[in-house]
């Protein structure tokens, strides 16, 4: 009895001397918790830089985003293929999502090995390598007709611009393959594929870190989950983060997974002062000295590492083995984590640790052994405090972010060391609990790996792509071809010819009317003219001051509002309301009851007999919009002999009049052009002699059923429901006050098909006339960052989400795009038929503007100018901004007819 208690106390003291040794020479090693709290704090501040845009350049945990953007809900589903490349073992695996509700996921998989030669070899053939196990798999399970979505889990760290490509940062762990640093992996991986196209249909649709495969299976099981660690070969973790702390991505809602690359914490010297002699010799023998210093401390690939520097040391002072040193233990790697763990093991480690000491050619006595296990321990514990550390920071910062006092999460874990080393879950449990009371933590282990996740993100990932067609689809009615543009230009031509012809006129749907305006100013003119500019965003009022001799303009004005029932009232009341303004503007500028000619600028068609027979007042000219804008802007530059308006949405009070019920308003052109004819083309007119301008009133072209091929189903319902189906049909694709109306159809019918607002058709949308030009204009912004437009969405009272305000963003830029090229061929048949006319092989011409459209829409000009020059390459065609309105060029015509009349009265 003695005799065992001797022995038993002999042994205790055995133990606890080895155990003292061990401590005193590994102090270093033992972290206290103030120093992990201390750690804990520094890796905060490092997640914090990560993430700011200004201080990523040069933080070591790049806090990577992974776009992935939500955890599964379960209505996931379908077939993917998966590989699985960067952890200790490389799979390819089929993975069957189940129909909806269900939650069953099956997979069936094989490993493939990875040869160092190959990971350290040469990038291409790495991927070869990757798309011919690839291929070898899908022929012996039979898959090689199908075509399937692939997601990929790729353990390194990439940068990521979107979901399906990655940048490799740098290698990591085992690999260090040639040519792949700074490229995208997916497009590697494609490229290598195509060697197989016979067998391979396979469309890489989600490139995933490990940990996200992680997070996202333990999700699909327990929606808590919303962090992923890894403590395998590597270690890494990632979690769920506020979208609006991302600074690296556009937008602010919702969340975004960040793979924090965490591995290389410290590698700024941020660890310094708790790495030791051992993590520096290990470091220097690495493939990557310098890098991964965290992980270096921590993960599997190194563990068994540091235990043997550990023991060498200690050997070589004499504190193990006698001092003795056995060749294999000067070896490299001889030592690996499962060692670690089997010496920890808690019956068997004592028996272990002597069986792979003696394999490793050393003689140990008891006290190495217990000496050895000690080692171990105090290795694995510190790397399991590290980790505790980290993850205790991620968890603080997900209970702050969602300004928690207490937390509830789950953990997602997976890695070799953690999954085979008996002690290190416990420890790590115990650590993270202590270093953060204040959460309630469920550790989740990943039963299959990160491939279920991966699939997960892919049938998302490819739930988009099919939303992305359906967008394609609709976007592409849009785009109009060269070809069908020629057309354009040419049935425009056409319908040119209808419309001066005295027999084709009466049936012409591009009227082509005579304005009675058959010269430009020629500098002559003088005298103080009244002129009106109504039909426009703005009606005005204004006295233009013209001196003869130094083409001088002077102009005062003021704008007024037409109230609605004026506007909805008889002509006649419209009437006594403008001689009222008249009045009142007279007044204003101290001129009351002055007798002065008056020209009136009025944006409807109308036929004239002459230029003033309209009312019988001094009203000496009656004219269009575009008519006045081609003066005013003759007035500068003689060779301009074309007036263009591209007219903005009027308000939406206006728009809802124009589009809506009430019968007998005037509609506004919207879209127009004039020009300067030959007397002898117009054949509704006596005379050969001199040119005239002809209103050509082209809104009405496709009136005739001609531009029907190109009518898609959204103007079509924007014709049904206007005031004038079927009529101004070339205006209604053009002109803004419809393009908002266009766009809001589309929209309407993308949320139909569930493809936006979450397939919610708000009271809003259903509003007309919700997108006026300066809605569109400022959308389509190239300066607009998304998550102003969606600002923008907002206060039109669309809720949208950030990849809503891409669509919205994406539906107003076509259909801008097709009214400003439609606009281009229009304007190309004009300049065509001048240059034809005067059979020129190259003509000059300048065409005043004036719109909203034109004036403030950020592309819309652009493109109308590079359409002319497409379409009409032998026109040099210059576009002059009318700056003054159209009110200068009405008193210009005035002050021509004045000077005629008077000149008829003298003879
Ligand atoms: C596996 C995952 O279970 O664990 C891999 O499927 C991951 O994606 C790996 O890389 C990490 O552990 P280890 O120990 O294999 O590096
Ligand atoms: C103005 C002209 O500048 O532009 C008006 O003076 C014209 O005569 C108007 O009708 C057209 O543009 P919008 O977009 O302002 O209606
Ligand atoms: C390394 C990789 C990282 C990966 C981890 C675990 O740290 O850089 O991307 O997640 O290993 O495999």
């Amino acid at each position: 009895m003695f005799a065992v208690h001797l022995l038993a106390f002999y042994f205790t003291k055995l133990k606890e001397d080895q155990i003292k040794k061990v401590d005193r020479f590994l102090y270093h090693m033992r972290l206290s918790d103030e120093t992990l709290l201390d750690i804990m704090a520094r890796f905060q501040a490092e997640m914090q830089k990560g993430l700011g845009k200004d201080t990523n350049p040069t933080a070591s945990v790049k806090m990577l985003p992974t776009f992935v953007r939500a955890i599964p809900d379960g209505s996931e589903n379908g077939e993917f293929l998966s590989l699985d490349l960067g952890g200790s073992k490389f799979r390819v695996l089929k993975v069957q999502v189940s129909e909806e509700g269900k939650r069953n996921v099956q997979m069936e998989s094989q490993f493939y090995p990875t040869p160092n030669e190959i990971i350290r070899g040469n990038g291409t053939e790495l991927f070869e390598y990757v798309a011919d196990c690839l291929a070898d798999f899908m022929k012996t399970k039979e898959l090689t007709k199908k075509k399937l979505p692939l997601g990929l889990t790729f353990s390194f760290p990439c940068k990521q611009t979107k979901l399906e490509e990655g940048i490799l940062l740098s290698w990591t762990k085992k690999f260090k393959a040639r040519g792949v640093l700074g490229t995208d992996v997916v497009s590697s991986l494609t490229n290598a594929m195509k060697r197989h196209q016979q067998d391979l249909d396979v469309d890489i649709l989600a490139l995933v870190n490990d940990t996200v495969g992680t997070m996202m299976t333990c999700a699909y099981d327990d929606p808590y989950c919303e962090v992923g660690v890894i403590i395998g070969t590597g270690t890494n973790a990632c979690y769920m983060e506020d979208m609006s702390n991302i600074d690296l991505v556009e937008g602010d809602e919702g969340r975004m997974c960040i793979n924090t690359e965490w591995g290389a914490f410290g590698d700024d010297g941020a660890l310094e002062d708790i790495r030791t002699e051992f993590d520096r010799e290990l470091d220097l023998g690495s493939l990557n000295p310098g890098k991964q210093l965290f992980e270096k401390m921590i993960s599997g690939l190194y563990l068994g590492e540091l235990v043997r520097l550990i023991l060498l040391k200690m050997a070589k002072a004499g504190l193990l083995f006698g001092g003795e040193k056995s060749s294999a233990l000067h070896i490299k790697g001889k030592i690996e984590t499962r060692h670690v763990a089997a010496m920890e093991r808690y019956k068997e480690g004592l028996a272990n640790t002597r069986e792979i000491l003696t394999d490793l050619g050393l003689e140990p006595s008891d006290a190495d052994c217990i000496a050895v296990q000690h080692v171990c321990t105090i290795v694995s514990f510190r790397s399991a405090n590290l980790c505790a550390a980290a993850l205790a920071a991620i968890l603080t910062r997900l209970r702050e972010n969602k300004k928690l006092v207490r937390l509830r999460t789950t953990v997602g874990m997976d890695g070799t060391l953690y999954k085979i080393h008996p002690q290190y879950p416990k420890r790590l449990h115990k650590v993270v609990r202590k270093l953060v009371p204040n959460c309630d933590v469920r550790f989740l282990l990943s039963e299959s790996g990160s491939t279920k996740g991966a699939a997960m993100v892919t049938a998302v990932a490819s739930r988009v792509q099919a939303q992305r067609k359906q967008i394609d689809k609709v976007l592409a009615l849009f785009r109009l071809t060269q070809e069908q543009l020629v057309g354009v230009r040419n049935k425009m031509r056409v319908e040119f010819e209808y419309g001066l012809k005295k027999d084709t006129h009466p049936r012409a749907t591009v009227k082509m009317l005579p304005t009675y305006v058959c010269g430009m100013p020629d500098g002559t003119e003088k005298g103080k003219f009244l002129a009106l500019d109504l039909g426009g965003t703005n009606f005005r009022v204004l006295l233009v001051k013209i001196r003869s001799g130094r083409r001088s303009v002077r102009m005062y004005n003021k704008i007024f509002a037409i109230p609605l029932e004026i506007m909805q009232g008889t002509g006649e009341e419209l009437f006594d309301h403008i001689v009222q303004c008249i009045a009142d503007f007279l007044d204003y500028m101290g001129l009351k009851g002055a007798q002065l000619p008056l020209g009136f600028t009025f944006s409807f068609p109308c036929r004239q007999a002459s230029i003033d027979k309209e009312f019988d007042l001094d009203i000496v000219a009656v004219v269009n919009d575009t008519v006045g804008t081609m003066m005013t802007c003759g007035y500068e530059d003689s060779n301009c002999e074309v007036g263009l308006i591209a007219e903005g949405a009027q308000d939406g009070e206006e728009l809802e009049r124009n589009l809506g019920e009430e019968q007998g308003v005037a509609q506004g052109t919207g879209s127009n052009m004039c020009y300067m004819e030959e007397m002898r083309n117009i054949e509704l007119v006596e005379g050969d002699e001199g040119k005239m301008c002809i209103n050509t009133e082209w809104g009405g072209f496709g009136d005739n059923g001609c531009l029907d091929d190109i009518q898609t189903q959204y103007d079509k319902e924007v014709d049904e429901g206007s005031l004038n189906p079927g009529k101004q049909r070339y205006e209604k694709m053009t002109s803004g006050m419809y393009l908002g109306e266009i766009v809001r159809q589309i929209l309407i019918d993308l949320t139909k098909q569930g493809l936006l607002f979450r397939g919610h058709i708000s009271e809003r949308l259903q509003t007309r006339g919700i997108f006026e030009t300066k809605f569109l204009s400022q959308i389509e912004s190239d300066r607009l960052a998304l998550l102003q437009v969606r600002r923008i969405l907002q206060q039109l009272g669309l809720d949208s989400t950030c990849e809503d305000s891409i669509v919205v963003k994406e539906v107003c830029g076509a259909v801008s795009r097709r009214a400003a090229q439609l606009y281009g061929a229009g304007l190309a048949a004009i300049v065509e038929k001048r240059r034809e006319d005067q059979g020129l092989e190259h003509v000059r011409i300048t065409v005043g503007v004036d719109g909203t459209l034109y004036k403030l829409h950020p592309h819309f000009s652009r493109i109308l100018r590079e359409t002319v020059k497409e379409l009409a390459p032998q026109c040099d065609v210059m576009f002059m901004l009318s700056e003054d309105g159209s009110g200068k060029g009405a008193a210009l015509i005035t002050a021509v007819a004045k000077r005629l009349q008077q000149a008829q009265r003298e003879h």
